[in-house]
Formats: structure tokens, sequence, C-alpha cells
């Protein structure tokens, strides 16, 4: 690679139909990159396995993100795009990482702390509990200098460092140091109910469902119970928090008036969100209808993907094992194997 390029990886995880906080906080920043640097992304399908049980879901899920990302213009000749399984030396990597982080770090990890406050330390399992070593090993094993994420997981990202430099104390020089990339004006997009929008908390507007659906969801955003014809505060209402997110600048500032005067109801701020949601993904839709219709197509562009990122990782894992004073990976070839 030219040293000048820097490589930029994310992933994004199966559990669910993407979204439009997927959107902003990654896939857009993440497409974006691709113009300027050697880019890899990838369905973290390993990741989905900690929540999702459900074979059928796993490849719907799967299909939904590949479809989502090349209709919105990921380029997989620019960019390496790939399924987390289909590279299962990120496995052997986390296990290495495994032997040099403690116990203390991960459970000071978010997921870890959220599922401990609900008194379910106990009951969820290891891989959730470990999620922040296999995500370090995605990012150590492409030598990423940076990681398009939205705010959520920039612990994820400090815990990746930590872990890389315990393995340079211990064995020397090895990975590249990542960091996060973050955008300021979309790093939590709310969801529905006023959360972070997340797969997890069905509480999604999704970026290419269909119209009648896509009315539903924003129909559904909760608001307070002003009642119409009195001010509204537009800082703290959900609808207007996401239009501004996509609607120009003008009209934003238009919408925030309205609230502000009074006489406009969140069923109006509503109707004006749907329409620029319409209009912002209107010309992806039909390309994204094609590409979910040929899964055939979708797997071979996968699979080329999942060939290349191999590639980067067997190296970087040629040079982790020798650190180790372990043996090379065997070939059929040789006597050892
Ligand atoms: P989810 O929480 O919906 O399961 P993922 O964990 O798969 O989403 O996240 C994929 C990427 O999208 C990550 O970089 C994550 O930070 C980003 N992301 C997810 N939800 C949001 C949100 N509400 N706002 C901004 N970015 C988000
Ligand atoms: N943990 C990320 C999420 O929940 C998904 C992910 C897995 C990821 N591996 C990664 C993101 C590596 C960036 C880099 O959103």
């Amino acid at each position: 690679m030219n040293s000048t390029i820097k490589r930029a990886l994310s992933g994004i995880k199966s559990t669910g139909t993407p979204h439009i906080g997927n959107y902003l906080g990654m896939i857009r920043p993440a497409i974006e990159l691709q113009e300027k640097h050697q880019t890899l992304y990838f369905i973290a399908d390993y990741h989905a396995l900690t929540t999702l049980h459900n074979p059928e879901k796993m490849r719907k899920n799967t299909y939904d993100i590949a479809a989502t990302f090349l209709a919105l213009g990921l380029d997989p000749q620019k960019s390496i795009f790939f399924r987390h399984s289909d590279v299962p030396e990120v496995c052997e990597l986390a296990w290495i990482l495994d032997c040099v982080i403690n116990m203390g770090t991960l459970q000071r990890a978010h997921a870890f702390k959220a599922a401990k406050e609900k008194g379910l330390e106990n009951e969820i399992c290891v891989g959730l509990f470990n999620y922040p070593v296999l995500m370090a090993a995605d990012i150590l094993i492409y030598d990423s200098h940076l990681v398009p994420v939205g705010k959520d997981q920039l612990q994820h990202i400090e815990i990746t460092r930590d872990i890389a430099q315990r393995f340079h104390h211990t064995f020397g020089e090895t990975f590249v140091l990542p960091q996060a990339l973050v955008q300021e004006e979309t790093m939590t997009v709310p969801g529905i109910d006023g959360q972070k929008m997340s797969k997890s908390y069905n509480n999604t507007i999704e970026i290419f469902s269909s119209p009648k659906q896509l009315k539903k969801q924003v129909m559904k955003i909760v608001t307070d119970s002003t009642p119409l014809e009195k001010p509204k505060n537009p800082e703290t209402c959900n609808v207007f928090a996401l239009y501004r997110l996509f609607a120009p600048k003008e009209k934003v500032k238009k919408m925030e008036e309205n609230y502000r005067k009074g006489g406009y109801g969140y069923g109006h701020a509503k109707k004006e969100l749907l329409q620029v949601l319409e209009e912002h993904f209107a010309p992806y839709r039909k390309k994204y209808e094609q590409l979910r219709n040929d899964e055939k197509y979708l797997e071979t562009i996968l699979t080329q993907g999942a060939q290349k990122a191999r590639n980067i990782a067997q190296q970087v894992m040629a040079r982790v094992r020798k650190k180790i004073g372990y043996a090379p990976y065997p070939t059929p070839s040789s006597p050892n194997s």
C-alpha cells in the first residue's frame, strides 16, 4: 500500500435491516472515504451471533445490508466489501488478544455494564462479554488507520488501542494503532422513541422500507402532548431532530420558526419529515430493489471481497504468529501439516 494512503475499515452488524442512524453515522461517511482511502467494510455476522440465533434472519439481514451499501454507492472496485465470517482468521486473532487483555477492562465496556445493571451479567453469552476483543481483532487484522463509526463505538476503538499497546508491550511493535472517525453532527441519531436509534431497540426508520412502512415509522415518532395551537420547542422534539439531519438549512429554519410561533402541529412536522426522507432516498430505491432481488450477485461481490480481505488478514497474522513464537501457517505441502 502507498504509505500516504490510509486504510479505513468499519463493520455493521447483521442484526436487522439498516436504518437512517446507520446511514448517517456510518454508511454515508464510509462510502465517501472510498474516494480517498483504501477502504474495507464488512457485514459483522460473527458479532450478530451474540444476539441473533436465527439462520433465516441472519441470511436476510446480510443481503439487506449488502444491497443497501451497494445501492447507496459502495463501489466493489474501490472498496473491499465482505462478510465477517468469510475471514475466520479474525477469530484466531481474537483468541490471541484474549490472552493479553484482562477481565477488568472488558467489565468496564458499555454493553457488559448495561447487562450488569439489568442484573443479566450471568445470562448474556460469553461472546457478548468478549465482543470488544473480536472488534479489536477486526480492526487490527487489516492494519486499519481509520475507523468511521457512530459515537456509540468510541469506547470500542479505545479498547482496541489499549489491547494493541498491551500486545506491543509484551511482544514488540506489531499493529497499526487505529483512530476513530466520528461525524460531529450525526454522532447519535435518535430513534422514533427518542433513545439512540438501533436495530436492537425496535425504534428504527429503515432506509429502504416501503413508502407505507416508512410512513408508519415516521407517524410513530414520539412527541409531547403540546396542543397544535401552542408554541413548541424544536430543541426537545424528535421529529425536528431528525428533520434537521436531512432537510436543507432554509427549510430547517422555517420549521424552527413554525414550532416557535405555534399553530403548527407535530403531524405537520412529521409530513415534512416524511417528504424529505422520501426525496433523499428515492434516487437509490430502484437500484436497491434490483440488487436485493439478486442474491446471487450479492454473494459474488461478498465472496470476491472476502478473498481480498483474507489476503491482507493472513499477512498480518503471519506477522503476529512470528512475534508470539508460533510456526508460520502450516501449508498443505509442508511436512507438519
Ligand atoms: P445498531 O445499533 O442499529 O445495531 P450497529 O451496531 O450495527 O447498529 O452499527 C453500525 C454502525 O452504525 C456503527 O458505526 C454505529 O456507530 C452506527 N450507528 C448505529 N446507530 C446509530 C445512530 N443511532 N446514530 C449514529 N450512528 C449509529
Ligand atoms: N461493533 C460495531 C457496532 O456495533 C460493529 C463492528 C464490528 C465494527 N466490528 C467492527 C465497527 C470493527 C468498526 C470496526 O456497530
